[in-house]
């Protein structure tokens, strides 16, 4: 099993790269004031105020929808810009517990010197989105991630594109869409948005607006609660301008993201699909029957009988605290060593024996008894 490394940021500034002497002073400063970072000494001053650490000021705070908040985010000196469709890790404090989690600008792409916004859907059990739908507010800090990701444009526009989404998946699709936009592209899109009701579209308002203003694209929303063809179907595509050429884009949750592959699939279309997922979706179900041994948590002397569920979840329950992001296999910090036993990829189903390796925490259950270096 291959587990990717977790890429360490380097450090950009808006005046341009520090350079090497910036970064000797910077250790040596860090040195002198040895035991904690420098960046811990200014926050005392000022959180905005950061020697390494990205971190943004929330701005604006708008609620579109019941469900929603619209951040926008201005990002300390370190950011270096998103391209569309990546997505960032936003961190907050709550109840004295930092977390994780990760978050699609919706705005066209950026530079260094440009704002993030954020949409964020409360979901039912989600911590951080309850929160910050809840809390967020102008002049709040939270902390903050490079862009990553590929789930992207490609290099070369699309002949034809076609963008589909449900929900909060709305927001990386958007900010592909709105960079097209933004740079003239005349080749035909078509927007094919999925939302429970008409009063939980988010971006309603804008999208309508886009397509009014832009002959080229073809705009189609549905609810699928309250149309009887609200789920997505081969249908949806009808009369789409080259679609068998099209580059088609999907996010959103794992029910809408395989109706699309199992389409694309049957209308042949030549380009391969790019999709994405934002939420975690088992293969299989566990039967809590079948599940057994024990699990170990051997930096903490902690056991805790398996229960089935990724080692992650199994931790928190266990009462630890390990480090988490996007708690769906994207972002890797999670990432502990298994010193023994088996686990099952709840993605992919494989199963690694591996002693002494790499995991994912978030997306990895034990199958019988193992041991984590946590
Ligand atoms: S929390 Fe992001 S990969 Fe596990």
């Amino acid at each position: 099993m291959s587990i990717r490394t977790p890429q360490t940021p380097s450090r950009g500034t808006a005046a341009g790269s520090p350079g090497r002497w910036n970064r000797l002073v910077g250790s040596i400063v860090e040195a002198a004031l040895s035991p904690h970072p420098v960046d811990r000494y200014l926050e005392l001053l000022d959180p905005m105020l950061t020697w390494r650490d990205l971190r943004g000021e929330i701005v604006r705070a708008e609620q579109p929808t019941p469900r929603t908040v619209r951040l926008t985010i201005g990002p300390t000196r370190q950011w270096r810009g998103h391209r569309a469709g990546q997505f960032v890790q936003l961190s907050v404090v709550i109840d004295g517990v930092r977390h994780t989690r990760c978050f699609s600008p919706a705005n066209a792409a950026t530079g260094p010197d440009g704002d993030i916004e954020l949409t964020i859907t409360a979901n039912d059990d989600g911590l951080v989105s309850k929160h910050l739908v809840a809390h967020a507010r102008p002049g709040d800090v939270v902390g903050l991630s490079q862009a990553d990701g590929d789930f992207v444009l490609p290099e070369t526009d699309p002949t034809s594109a076609v963008f589909i989404s449900g929900g909060s998946g709305v927001t990386p699709v958007l900010s592909m869409f709105r960079t097209l936009v933004a740079r003239g592209y005349a080749g035909p899109i078509t927007f094919v948005h999925y939302a429970r009701t008409a009063s939980e579209v988010a971006y309603r308002d804008e999208l309508l607006a886009l397509a009014s203003a832009h002959p080229n694209v073809d705009l189609r929303v549905h609810h699928t609660r309250d149309d009887r063809d609200g789920h997505f179907t081969a249908a949806h595509l009808d009369d789409v301008p080259g679609v068998v050429d099209a580059d088609v884009f999907v996010c959103g949750p794992r029910a809408l993201m395989d109706a699309v592959a199992e389409v694309h699939g049957a209308l042949g279309i030549s380009q391969p699909l790019h999709s994405e997922a934002f939420t975690l979706t088992p293969t299989t179900a566990v039967d809590p029957d079948s599940v057994e041994g024990e699990l170990t948590f051997s930096r903490s002397g902690t056991t805790a009988t398996n229960d089935g569920r990724p080692i992650l979840d199994q931790a928190e329950a266990a009462g630890l605290t390990p480090e988490s992001g996007c708690r769906m296999g994207i972002c890797f910090s999670c990432t502990a060593v298994k010193k023994s036993g088996c686990t099952r990829n709840v993605l992919t189903g494989e199963t690694d024996t591996e002693s002494d390796t790499q995991i994912q925490l978030c997306i990895n259950a034990p199958v019988g008894s193992v041991d984590i270096e946590l």
